[in-house]
């Protein structure tokens, strides 16, 4: 009997490719996870097939490793790679990039050379806002000058550089370059929710973690930014929709080429409107207090994603209210995220 054509999903036990997972499942593709738990861990999965209803493949492999992503290549029929896999700390990536060229190009280039082996030529790229330069011109469109400032977001660009190169050397590539704005919130279930194995960098949360009592005070970095409460303003984006951008992206893709889509709201919200959302959506009071700017922080930074609603047929579905709410869910469900299975 041949074997059903799957997605392999790199990084799928992490936040965002742990709720796509998801919605792949929901909507019937089978799927092969590999992941090597760095800033996950395995609960993810099997809350995954909790929700959906039914069992994906996992595969413990490091995607730097050329070697296991072909064996995963041989033993599957893979037709479509999306590929979540990879560091994301900013900070961290400034004091040590050599970890972050290492995880994040090498892990990129050994899963497309074991693809290019076995024929597998759509892939969908898990990019990021990041890409873009400090620039004052809002909305972003995907032609916005690019200039990453920390080695993080040079890994993205690079990589992004790489599928270019790619496709101009072999036209039967089908590639997706998703740019991700802030994401944020968690799924419905309150059974997976962002769990990173450090402390957390990104605002939602570290807020989440506050109303739950696990961290002490929020830090606002500035409150003398051009901006109308003169906080940090940002497109968060619903994990779920997020999500679901990536099913829409792997529906559409019918023709070779490189395509590039932010996925964003096309409306930003201040660090204060986040504090006031959660506050609404837990009753608990976010003790906050204004510092210095973080160095690199943009005023702003919100999407025109008129791209993907156009092309891709995509819209988000879900506001900060949803994402403060189901972020304040996952949290109290899961005291101390997934370290305790239900
Ligand atoms: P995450 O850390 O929750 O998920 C990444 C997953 O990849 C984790 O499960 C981790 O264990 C795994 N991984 C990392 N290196 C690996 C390796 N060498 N081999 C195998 N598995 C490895 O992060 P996320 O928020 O879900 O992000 C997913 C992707 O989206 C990343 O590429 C990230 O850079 C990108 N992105 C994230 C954001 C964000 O704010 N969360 C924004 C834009 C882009
Ligand atoms: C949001 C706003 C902060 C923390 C980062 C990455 C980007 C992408 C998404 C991966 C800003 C303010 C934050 C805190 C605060 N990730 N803030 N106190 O910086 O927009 O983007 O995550 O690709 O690459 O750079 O997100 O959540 O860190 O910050 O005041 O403790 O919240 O200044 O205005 P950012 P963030």
């Amino acid at each position: 009997m041949s074997k059903p054509s799957t997605i392999l999903v790199t990084g799928g036990a992490g936040y965002i490719g742990s709720h796509t997972c998801v919605e792949l499942l929901e909507q019937n593709y089978e799927l092969v996870v590999v992941d090597n738990l760095s800033n996950s861990c395995e609960y993810a999965l099997d809350r995954v097939d909790k929700i959906a209803g039914r069992k994906l493949d996992y595969i413990w492999a490091d995607v730097t490793d050329c070697n296991a992503m072909e064996s995963v290549l041989e033993n599957f029929n893979v037709e479509a790679v999306i590929h979540f896999a990879a560091l994301k700390a900013v900070g961290e990536s400034v004091r040590n990039p050599l970890k972050y060229y290492e995880n994040n190009m090498a892990g990129t280039l050994s899963v497309l050379k074991a693809m290019a082996k076995h024929n597998v030529k759509k892939f969908i790229f898990s990019s990021s806002a990041t890409v873009y330069g400090n620039t004052a011109q809002m909305p972003l469109t995907e032609d916005s000058p690019l200039g990453p400032i920390n080695p993080y977001g040079k890994t993205k660009l690079m990589v992004e550089t790489m599928l270019h190169d790619l496709y101009a050397s072999d036209p039967t590539w089908n590639i997706t370059i998703l740019r991700y704005f802030n994401p944020a919130g968690a799924h419905k279930t309150g059974l997976i929710g962002e769990d990173p194995n450090d402390t957390p960098n990104n605002l939602v949360p570290i807020i989440t973690r506050i109303a739950g009592g696990r961290m002490d005070e929020l830090m606002v970095y500035g409150d003398d930014y051009p901006t109308p409460d003169g906080t940090g303003v940002r497109d968060y984006i619903h994990v779920t929709d997020l999500a679901l951008g990536h099913v829409a992206a792997l529906k559409k893709m019918t023709e070779p080429g490189v395509h590039i889509f932010n996925l964003g709201t096309g409306r930003g919200y201040s660090v204060m409107d986040v504090i006031k959302a959660f506050e609404k959506a837990s009753s608990k009071k976010i003790p906050y207090k204004i510092v210095k700017r973080r160095e690199g922080d943009a005023p702003t930074s919100y999407a025109d994603a008129s791209k993907a609603k156009r092309e891709l047929d995509w819209q988000t579905k879900f506001g900060i209210e949803e994402m403060c709410s189901t972020a304040w869910q996952w949290q109290k469900k899961n005291p101390l995220g997934f370290k305790r299975p239900q």
